[in-house]
């Protein structure tokens, strides 16, 4: 359930979703059994139209977590495009290869184990399209990393940046006063920075859209 969008609105747009695969709901369906955070539908649905609109050849992904996102991006991507997915989680790897397989996607998705700090510095591309979806205290420094590698008219998107509602709010849960810290301090990063047409879309948990402008 969302908590950044009215319940009765959530509820509408579900009832209008139009997604046939199947693989899709198993990962959706997993992803809840487990306790795994996954990007929210709605907001997979709006960065797979960002993918067909800004046909990006190639993609980087920090936080691949069983590869939902991973997937969804994937299966948009034209020919000979490759997304290159970044993951620390040898539990969740171990899923994520499981569905990657399952999806027949594999050519097109290149999943690499490690903690993305240490990972991005080696990266031998440049990126059109950037989804950080990676632990809330590494924001900062992947997002700093993020703009090395993204290309001059590329774009960058952050998801949790309404953060279950907690980045507006007056009174926060114990547990998640540190994480709220580091997210409000990241949007003000976010949304100020020079090299970078910001935008906060009040979409799934609030996603960030950045398009690197110098
Ligand atoms: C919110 S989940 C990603 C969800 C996924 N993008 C999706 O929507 O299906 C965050 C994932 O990032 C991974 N992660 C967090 N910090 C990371 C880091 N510094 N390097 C690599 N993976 C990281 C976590 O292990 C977790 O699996």
């Amino acid at each position: 359930m969302s908590k950044i969008v009215y319940a009765q609105q959530t509820k509408y747009l579900e009832s209008l979703r139009n997604e046939n695969d199947e693989l899709i709901f198993e990962i959706e369906a997993l992803a809840k059994e487990k306790n795994v955070p996954i990007l929210n539908w709605n907001a997979a649905d709006f960065l797979e139209s960002q993918i067909l609109i800004n046909k990006p050849k190639r993609v980087l992904e920090i936080g691949t977590a069983i590869a939902y996102s991973t997937i969804r991006f994937a299966r948009n991507l034209k020919k000979n495009c490759i997304i290159d997915t970044i993951e620390k989680s040898k539990d969740n790897i171990k899923l994520a290869k499981k569905f990657i397989k399952k999806s027949g996607l594999s050519e097109k998705i290149n999943l690499i184990q490690g903690d993305a700090l240490k990972v991005i510095p080696k990266l031998e591309h440049n990126y059109d399209f950037i989804f950080l979806d990676a632990d809330k205290e590494d924001y900062e420094m992947l997002f700093h990393y993020s703009l090395i590698v993204l290309k001059k008219g590329g774009v960058i998107f952050v998801d949790n940046l309404l953060w279950q509602g907690y980045a507006a709010a007056k009174s926060i849960p114990e547990k998640f006063i540190n994480s709220t810290k580091h997210i409000r301090e990241f949007n003000k990063l976010f949304m100020s920075n020079d090299f970078l047409k910001a935008t906060l879309v009040p979409i799934g948990d609030g996603v960030g859209i950045g398009i690197k402008i110098k």
